[in-house]
């Protein structure tokens, strides 16, 4: 391949995402600056919120790590019909993972422009017909494998995941000047395992320092739309495939979701 036909091929892959993801209205973006802050459990909790009154649909980012249908219990397999991929339906929710096309140490080996390409593969060949929220679980981190999904999305809200770790924090920073430097329209911060209600007695334990991620926020001018607790019973349920706002509407976690999901909804109208 030459240097014109390398270029004319990224134009073409770039138009046909456009082309097919372009009309979904809220095209959502979750990242972390750091892994194992929640991306994935927030992302889930989101989309099934959302699902509850809107059409939505997963794309599970993280090749190295796809942990969406882990975290949901579900194996499936992506169908091709009519030269289209399907997403794995789950309870309302349309699901496209690399996890449903290869064992995952065959995923594990692929080399960062190889896993973006699939990615954007995922994005213009994925027939998600009629969907209105488009939400991408990016891997950890503001790497280039972040930056060209993010680039192929043209989101118009991101979620930054933090919790209030000073680690967290310094990485969610970073993460908020790239989404700011892509021009994202809507751009929020959520706080994760922002403390713990000791399931005895009810008292809140505070673990990581309070007021953290609002300073971030203020310094970055960047609001927070919600502090999700540690919640020790959706995280034991979370491993056997059960989402929290599904199980338990009432409790402050899926509150905290509700909140998020309402901002949400408004940034997109
Ligand atoms: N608010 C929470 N309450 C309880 N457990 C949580 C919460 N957020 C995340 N977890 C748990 O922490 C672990 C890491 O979360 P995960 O979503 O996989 O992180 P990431 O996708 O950022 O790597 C998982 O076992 C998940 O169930
Ligand atoms: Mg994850």
């Amino acid at each position: 391949m030459n240097t014109q036909e390398f270029y004319t091929n990224m134009k073409t892959e770039q138009d046909k995402i456009k082309e097919n993801i372009g009309s979904i209205k809220n095209r959502v973006v979750v990242f972390s600056g750091k892994g194992g802050v929640g991306k994935t459990m927030i992302t889930i909790n989101i989309a099934y919120e959302l699902a509850k009154k809107n059409s939505v649909a997963i794309i599970d980012c993280d090749i190295t790590a796809p942990n969406i249908p882990k975290m949901l219990n579900i194996k499936g397999e992506l169908k091709i019909k009519d030269k289209r991929i399907l997403p794995v339906e789950h309870k309302g929710v349309r699901i496209v993972s690399s996890a449903f096309m290869a064992k995952d140490k065959d995923a594990i080996i692929w080399r960062g422009p190889l896993r973006s390409k699939l990615i954007n593969q995922l994005l213009s060949d994925t027939n998600f017909e009629s969907t209105e929220y488009l939400i991408a679980d990016l891997p950890p981190g503001t790497g280039d494998e972040v930056l060209t999904i993010t680039q192929s999305m043209k989101p118009n809200i991101a979620l930054i995941i933090t919790t209030p770790q000073e680690v967290s924090l310094g990485d969610a920073k970073r993460a908020i000047s790239m989404a700011k430097s892509m021009g994202i329209k809507n751009i929020y911060l959520i706080e994760n395992m922002s403390y713990l209600k000791c399931p005895k007695c009810g008292e809140k334990i505070d673990l990581f320092g309070e007021g953290n991620t609002k300073k971030l926020g203020e310094e970055m001018g960047i609001e927070v739309i919600g502090q999700i607790p540690l919640d020790i019973e959706i995280r034991k349920e979370s491993d056997e495939g059960k989402v929290g706002v599904t199980e338990h509407p009432e409790k402050e976690f899926s509150r905290e979701i509700g909140k998020i999901v309402e901002k949400i909804n408004g940034a997109s109208q």
